[in-house]
């Protein structure tokens, strides 16, 4: 995927980021979600691609934009787009840390089309890559992950949702030695920061939304690092619904191959609230700026880039705040 390309579809979350960033703390996801979607939809026009979304906001009868199947973008190269335009809608209502617009993109059909269900994550940055694994006890996880880490276990940070469906994973990780990070939501941003220095996550595990998990495997495969997924199934409809979309295994293991099948792949977030990854949306009357990273799988190279424009233009600028 060429890096002009990456470049490109910046705009795009940045757009979505931007109209988000206008809910901050507003105590409405609904609104900000929406916000951030049609603004993404209309970013994508501006972009020379024949993109076809494969994760999305659901099926074409239950998201009036960027529903799976949709076409995007200008015309040009076929490729594969998954998006989350507000990776943590109530993140961004409550002005809470870490919520995201993302997207990641790759040649047509090599991207897992994710059904709307659960799955179970475990991801780790490239020097803990071999180490960890989705079948793997938490224990084993832990003591693994700190040794190719090369740091004792009780420096250890493991992020995990705060879910009542984690408990027995919150202990056992406590049991063995490590430290928890609890997340309220936003599970793109606890794998991703395992490969991102400064954040002080260095191992995810745990189960949340299967479309997040392509997501974070696009940005794992892109930087070097793990994602390993198994998928849980909430209900029968949702397993029929899975048999109908992927062609995986349903029940073994989502190795990066199944989950995201090319090098060429690439992946671009932009922060709506600040975190330890990425700062937040700053905007006013005279202009504003955001923070996005840009990974390239087929170069390696990960950007970080803080972009600022003058109001009412899309053209950049030095903002003063
Ligand atoms: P939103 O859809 O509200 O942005 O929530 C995102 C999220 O927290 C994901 O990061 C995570 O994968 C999923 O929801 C967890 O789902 P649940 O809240 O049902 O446990």
């Amino acid at each position: 995927m060429r890096t002009t390309r990456v470049i490109d579809m910046l705009e795009v979350t940045e757009a979505a980021a931007r109209a988000a960033g206008r809910w901050i703390g507003k105590g409405d996801k609904k609104a900000a979600d929406a916000a951030a979607v049609e603004a993404m939809r209309a970013a994508f026009d501006r972009v020379p691609i024949d993109g076809e979304v494969v994760i999305g906001e659901g099926e074409r009868d239950e998201a009036p934009m960027l529903f799976i199947g949709e076409k995007v973008g200008g015309g040009g190269e076929a490729i594969d787009i998954a998006v989350d335009p507000l990776e943590g809608t109530n993140l961004t209502a409550y002005a809470q840390a870490n919520s995201l617009a993302v997207l990641a993109f790759a040649p047509g059909g090599t991207l897992l089309n994710a059904p709307d269900t659960y799955m179970w994550k475990i991801a780790a940055g490239p020097a803990a890559a071999d180490a960890v694994h989705i079948d793997a006890s938490p224990t084993e996880n832990v003591r693994n992950c700190a040794r190719a880490l090369k740091k004792p276990v009780e420096d250890l940070v493991v992020c995990i949702l705060d879910r009542d469906r984690h408990k027995d994973m919150i202990a056992e990780v406590r049991a063995a030695g490590a430290r928890v990070r609890l997340i309220s939501d936003g599970d793109v941003f606890g794998a991703v920061a395992t490969s991102i220095e400064g954040t002080g996550i260095d191992l995810y595990m745990g189960a949340g939304g299967a479309p997040e998990g392509v997501l974070a495997a696009v940005a794992m495969r892109c930087i070097g690092g793990c994602f390993m997924g198994r998928f849980a199934f909430r209900s029968p409809e949702e397993r029929v619904r899975a048999e109908h979309m992927t062609k995986c295994d349903l029940d073994g293991v989502l190795d990066m191959n199944c989950l995201v099948n090319t090098d060429e792949a690439a992946f671009v977030a932009t922060g709506v609230t600040d975190g330890e990854m990425l700062r937040g949306v700053r905007e006013n009357h005279k202009g504003w700026r955001t923070h996005s990273v840009l990974m390239d799988g087929q170069t390696g190279i990960v950007r970080f880039v803080d972009t600022t424009g003058r109001a009412g233009t899309q053209k950049s600028g030095m903002w003063i705040g």
